[in-house]
């Protein structure tokens, strides 16, 4: 054990007591037991790459190619994506798809190209692929986006997993994002940065990597266009990456490049090529499309580890009341339970959950449950006692359960890649139902098991069903979160048919979306933390996991008033707006701040209620299209490279630019604004894009921007949806959709579209149909009209 993994176990014994410290010890001990012998021994290895092509064979969308050493089958899919996999890999079985597989395009065609290589031609790309097995993607002018060489494996000589290497290049001026969430970015500067969900077991800042969600996906934007790259293999790995740099007109760049190395798993990709919106669109028909959110889950939440009774619920619910604050939900963590144990309820302090759960729901509060994944290995624990009966927990290489420790103390783990234990732990929330939750909040699932030393998650021998393929922890602990995310979405679907299920969880991977959103995790209060926030927001929106937001005002410690406010602010443009705070932490009520934060917390939570209407349409957009709700500033414009480099603001939508106070001290901010006129929606004064201005950040609000043009829908005070138009540029139209919908349930809305256009002296809004244009059914108030 060294310095750092004692400190560690010292934080793993801090909540819970020094019991905990013990169990840890000896979990650890455990966990390392079980790998010494349950790990095949990697004995001496063999290098290998691909050789020479020997010969190829069409096939559906592209073909295979056959090297001495390897072979390589490339399919273009009818969405325009491309498939490759070596030695044989095929897209399926796959975590990430959401169904089947996307059909191959039958337009593309492989042909005979320079120095003895081949290449795919399909409509929107072409796949070059040399004699040694490099593989270039190219946009259809020939432009190369990413350059992949020959890969390297390292088998094990005595049989068992090869590792593997690939090397890519990119575009010189290429900016990368993603690899799921990140606290450093959301531009991925040269490091290395690791492919394992892990809790890093303190509350984390901009340097702690990796983090409780990681997915080998990148979104790599240069000139020549923006390109998503998806390794579609859940073992263990890192990524290292390095920017390139311009010759400065010497004509000598040096190239991005990007290195892969996994533990095992298939070398197989997808990559796909296009706008942004092009890109997350071929994503989302590839790996599914976002999951509704129920309206109110687009309000305020408030959380808290330690509410500790109802009565403090309800006098946080009052306090929300007296001050005239809007509130959505509330989440019970952990203390609500019976021993910290997953499905019960403390009935000493909660003994009429049901009734206050009504009682707020009458009052448009939803409750919210934490939902671990860990059950107390106790005989008597109903959950612990079915899930035996159900043979429901991970083992270990000898078919003894694997025991964890958890908050309860000695804990299992439920195998969610078996669809029979799936199903087993839908069901539970039968259990939550009835008590009255709404929504649901996955906590620990990387899975998290503490130890004082050593990796704190199941040992990497623990066997799983992965859907009866068989395998072990190595290849199942990216995906563990994933799956249980499934398991509840597709539980709930059953238990309340006519509702959305609401799920957000820490961990994930690639397709996570389906199912649900995220969180932030334990992110440290701090300034740096509130940056964290927003780069894990935009990476995973990247991602295509569009629904999350951070814990606001940070989980631990007590944060200043003005970093609270300042952080407040932000979330009240994200998409999960939910104050959230650890055991030990400080106050986060609004009003624990002065007066004069609490006038501008209440400004914020007025606003993002109005917005609900806007968050619903980008919802729903997301759902159809993949684009995230939160978009980089250069979403529309990745040629732009200043808007590239931008990474304080975002837009919400194609509709708002969103500029928060990420230092202290300011009362105003630069903001790189894209193309066109935008409208500081707190003044109504114009600026002209693009390029960077000054605007306000008084205390009272962070810089909000219309575009021009912009239709937005809002809550007007009668409770009724309003159109919000910021006038076009004259001689511009504008316009924008609207998505209604009634909140919850599966009723399909109709899509409103509104074009904007100047009239003489009006703007004058329209409802476009197929039957021609009409007056919008909705109020209509036009901005930005200055002092005309
Ligand atoms: C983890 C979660 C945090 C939660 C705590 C207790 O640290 O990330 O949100 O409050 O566990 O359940």
């Amino acid at each position: 054990m060294d310095g750092r993994d004692l400190v560690r176990s010292m934080k793993a014994v801090g909540p819970v007591g020094a019991f905990q410290g013990l169990r840890t010890v000896k979990a650890a001990w455990r966990r390392r037991r079980a790998d010494a012998t349950g790990l095949p021994v990697r004995g001496p290895e063999r290098a290998r790459v691909p050789g020479l092509v020997q010969e190829v064979e069409p096939g559906p969308g592209g073909g295979t190619l056959r090297f001495s050493r390897s072979e390589l089958t490339i399919r273009v899919a009818v969405n325009g994506a491309v498939f490759w996999g070596w030695d044989g890999a095929g897209p399926e079985p796959s975590y990430a798809l959401a169904d089947r597989c996307p059909e191959p395009d039958p337009r593309a065609v492989l042909e005979p190209d320079k120095d003895g290589g081949w290449r795919v031609v399909a409509e929107r790309v072409t796949v070059v692929v040399s004699r040694h097995g490099a593989v270039e993607v190219c946009t259809p002018g020939g432009v190369m986006l990413r350059r992949d060489l020959p890969p390297r494996w390292w088998e094990p000589q005595g049989g068992g997993p090869a590792r593997w290497m690939q090397r890519s290049e990119v575009a010189a001026d290429a900016r990368c994002f993603g690899l799921g969430g990140r606290a450093s970015g959301p531009r991925l500067r040269d490091g290395t940065y690791r492919l394992w969900n892990t809790d890093p077991g303190h509350a984390f800042d901009r340097e702690d990597d990796p983090l409780y969600l990681t997915m080998p996906v990148q979104l790599v934007v240069a000139d020549a266009g923006t390109h998503l790259v998806f390794h579609d293999t859940s073992w263990d790995g890192t990524v290292t990456l390095r920017e390139g740099e311009e010759g400065a007109g010497s004509g000598h760049d040096r190239p991005g490049a990007c290195e892969m190395r996994m533990d095992g798993g298939p070398l197989r990709c997808w990559v796909m090529v296009g706008t942004p919106a092009r890109v997350l669109l071929a994503w989302a028909s590839l790996t599914g499309a976002p999951a509704l959110p129920p309206a109110w889950a687009l309000g305020h939440h408030h959380a808290r580890w330690g509410f500790g009774s109802e009565q403090e619920v309800r006098r946080i619910v009052a306090g929300y009341h007296e001050h005239g604050l809007p509130l959505d939900a509330v989440h019970l963590d952990i203390d609500h339970y019976d021993e910290h144990q997953v499905f019960t309820v403390d009935q000493d302090r909660f003994p009429k959950l049901s009734v206050l759960a009504e009682e707020l729901r009458r009052d448009g509060i939803r409750l919210v449950s934490i939902v671990d994944p860990a059950v107390k290995a106790t005989p008597g624990n109903a959950v612990y006692d079915s899930g035996v009966a159900e043979d429901a927990f991970v083992r270990d290489a000898s078919g003894r359960l694997v025991e964890g420790v958890v908050w309860p103390g000695e804990a299992v783990f439920p195998d969610f890649t078996h669809a029979r234990v799936r199903q087993w732990w839908g069901g539970l929330y039968a259990e939550r139902i009835t008590q009255g939750f709404a929504g649901f909040w996955h906590d620990m699932n990387e899975p998290t098991s503490f130890v004082a030393f050593g990796e704190s998650t199941l040992p990497r021998s623990a066997r799983h069903s992965l859907e009866g393929r068989g395998g072990d922890h190595r290849e199942a602990h990216n995906v563990y979160g994933l799956c249980m995310a499934r398991a509840a979405y597709e539980g709930l679907r059953e238990l309340v048919p006519d509702q959305r299920p609401f799920v957000f969880s820490r961990s994930g991977w690639a397709g996570l979306q389906r199912y649900g959103g995220t969180w932030s995790g334990d992110v440290a209060t701090g300034w740096p933390g509130l940056r964290a926030s927003l780069s894990l927001v935009m990476g995973l929106g990247l991602c295509g996991v569009p629904y999350s937001g951070p814990d606001v005002g940070g989980f631990d410690g007590s944060p200043s008033p003005e970093l609270y406010l300042r952080w407040f602010q932000l979330g009240a443009y994200l998409p999960l707006f939910r104050t959230h705070a650890s055991l030990r932490a400080g106050r986060r009520e609004p009003w624990e701040f002065g007066p004069e934060v609490l006038e501008h917390a209440r400004v914020a939570l007025v606003e993002r209620r109005r917005l609900v209407p806007y968050f619903v349409t980008l919802a729903h957009i997301a759902r159809r299209t993949g684009a995230p709700y939160v978009r980089p500033v250069w979403w529309g414009a990745a040629g732009n490279r200043a808007l590239r480099d931008c990474e304080d603001a975002f837009l919400l939508g194609d509709c708002l630019l969103v500029a928060p106070v990420l230092d202290p001290g300011a009362d105003r901010r630069s903001v790189q604004l894209p193309r066109g006129r935008w409208y500081d929606t707190a003044t109504g004064r114009a600026y002209e894009g693009p390029g960077q201005v000054l605007v306000d950040a008084p205390l009272s609000r962070i810089p909000v921007l219309a575009r021009a043009g912009a239709v937005i829908p809002v809550r007007g005070d009668d409770g009724g949806l309003e159109l919000e138009v910021w006038a076009p540029v004259r001689g511009r139209t504008g316009g924008g959709l609207v998505v209604r919908d009634a909140g919850d349930g599966w009723a399909e809305p109709e899509i409103e579209r509104y074009v904007a256009r100047w009239e003489g002296p009006r703007v004058v809004v329209e409802r476009e149909g197929e039957d021609g244009v009409r007056v919008p059914s909705h109020p209509v108030r036009v901005r930005g009209l200055g002092r005309r």
